[in-house]
């Protein structure tokens, strides 16, 4: 039977659905081309916000029509985030939906697939318990396909409660995977070729596995042991939360040149009140004293970041502290969202919710800035040189796309690199969110 697995939101979804992936082509399954292809179709879902969490239900009403459109027989499963924190009411509103399964249960996708194949059972609603200590020791031990740029979920779930976030709800508590494991599973991306690993957490830094010695690792000691891991060239972590980040880390910036100059580290908003609604548990003044220890250890250090706006409460002097913010630190790359009310969180039903006119307005000016600042930023090295790590072929004939060490988009026409190559590259121009390039 052919398969294809839909990933929707954050990386560490990407890398769920990988997974899922190397599980069916063990079990015997095969990729298919297309959803009409395709016999077996995963949806990997994300319910962030409102809009990611209707996205899939526009996508089961177009599977439905595929589906009375064919003689042959689907299997639908709906995993991930949505099937954890809204199953209940995928199964009311699209019936012909065979399995459901939560982020943590995701190792059962092959099992729950032979089952419902052999008994027709459907619409068995499983996602309940949220611990990942299981999923990671069954998932298979078998990669399949690996990218020059790959990623290894090192912590799962987060215990800080932002008020509109429903992460906590659907992935569950903290939880961090043991080093031995994670050392294994980067020894065997590089045997596959990966250069570049990303490690990820929702709250990366409060990272706390278990070393070889039975003692408790933090982030900072576990990306020193990967740095030594021979073949592999780039290192980078996210999520960071600024309370989490601490000098330690900043230090292993400057030390290891295989750590990246580049930390997404999201603040949300730029006024203390609206931080303190969000219960962030930073002020500005103690964000801005993070991004100062970060540039003191790496000067060149580029900071990404996510902003909300138009959050319950929200006056126009709150904003207009975003803004002030915003020109105070200067953000190599940043992404910005109206606030969106998630059932269950605390935000949803506090009183001053912000229309969506003001809402948009703001995000349009936020929005300006930030695509400024990016610009500016990028604009900087024309003329310069980077290190550009290429990962894939671009969409013209010798062409060829990479990542700088900051994280920037980079093309090149020269047709002499190859995927995997780290190379220094002159940048001659910039486009709106890349920068294009010559071999130096
Ligand atoms: N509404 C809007 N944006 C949100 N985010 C998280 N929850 C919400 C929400 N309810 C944003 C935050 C977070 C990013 C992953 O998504 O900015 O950092
Ligand atoms: Fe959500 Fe806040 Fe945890 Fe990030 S730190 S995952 S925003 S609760």
């Amino acid at each position: 039977m052919r398969f294809i697995i839909k990933s929707y939101g954050c990386q560490m979804n990407s890398y769920d659905s990988q997974r899922m992936e190397d599980s069916l082509l063990k079990a015997g399954y095969r990729r298919a081309n297309s959803l009409e292809d395709a016999r077996l179709i995963v949806f990997n879902t994300c319910c962030i916000r409102e809009k990611a969490s209707e996205k899939l239900f526009s996508d089961l009403g177009r599977v439905r029509a595929l589906m009375d459109k064919s003689s042959e027989k689907f299997l639908i499963a709906v995993t991930g985030c949505v099937a954890q924190f809204q199953g209940q009411e995928v199964l009311k509103r699209a019936p012909w939906v065979n399995i459901i399964l939560g982020p943590q249960d995701i190792h059962q996708i092959a099992a729950k697939v032979d089952e419902s194949m052999k008994k027709h059972v459907s619409g068995k609603l499983t996602a309940a318990a949220l611990g990942a200590q299981d999923k990671f020791k069954r998932l298979s031990k078998q990669f399949f396909r690996r990218n020059i740029a790959e990623f290894i979920t090192i912590q799962e779930g987060c215990d800080n409660f932002c008020t509109y976030c429903v992460v906590p709800y659907a992935r569950g508590r903290e939880f961090s995977r043991d080093v031995a494991e994670i050392i294994q599973e980067a020894e065997r991306l590089i045997l596959l070729g990966s250069k570049e690993i990303t490690l990820l957490g929702q709250n990366v830094n409060a990272y706390a596995g278990k070393g070889p010695d039975g003692e408790k690792c933090d982030l900072a000691s576990l990306l020193e042991k990967l740095a030594q891991l021979k073949g592999l060239k780039r290192l980078r972590y996210v999520t960071s939360h600024p309370r989490y980040v601490d000098e330690k880390i900043a230090e292993a910036h400057k030390k290891n040149d295989i750590l990246a100059p580049s930390l997404h580290l999201p603040i949300q908003a730029g006024s203390n009140r609206v931080l303190e609604r969000m219960n962030r548990k930073y002020t500005v003044e103690e964000y801005l004293k993070c991004v100062q220890m970060l540039r003191k250890h790496r000067p060149d250090m580029a900071l990404s970041s996510d902003f909300i706006v138009g959050f319950p409460g929200e006056t126009d002097e709150d904003f207009q502290q975003t803004i002030e913010l915003v020109e105070k630190v200067k953000f190599s790359q940043a992404y910005s969202f109206r606030y969106s009310p998630r059932p269950n969180t605390a935000a949803a039903t506090m009183a001053d919710q912000i229309p969506d006119s003001v809402k948009t307005k703001r995000l349009k000016i936020l929005q300006d800035i930030l695509n400024k600042q990016q610009n500016e930023f990028n604009r900087s090295f024309v003329g310069k040189r980077l290190n550009v790590l290429f990962t894939k072929n671009g969409r013209h004939k010798n062409q060829m796309t990479g990542r700088s060490e900051y994280a920037q988009a980079v093309t090149v026409c020269d047709g002499v690199v190859s995927v995997g190559d780290i190379v220094e590259v002159e940048v001659t121009e910039t486009l709106a969110h890349s920068l294009i390039g010559r071999i130096a």
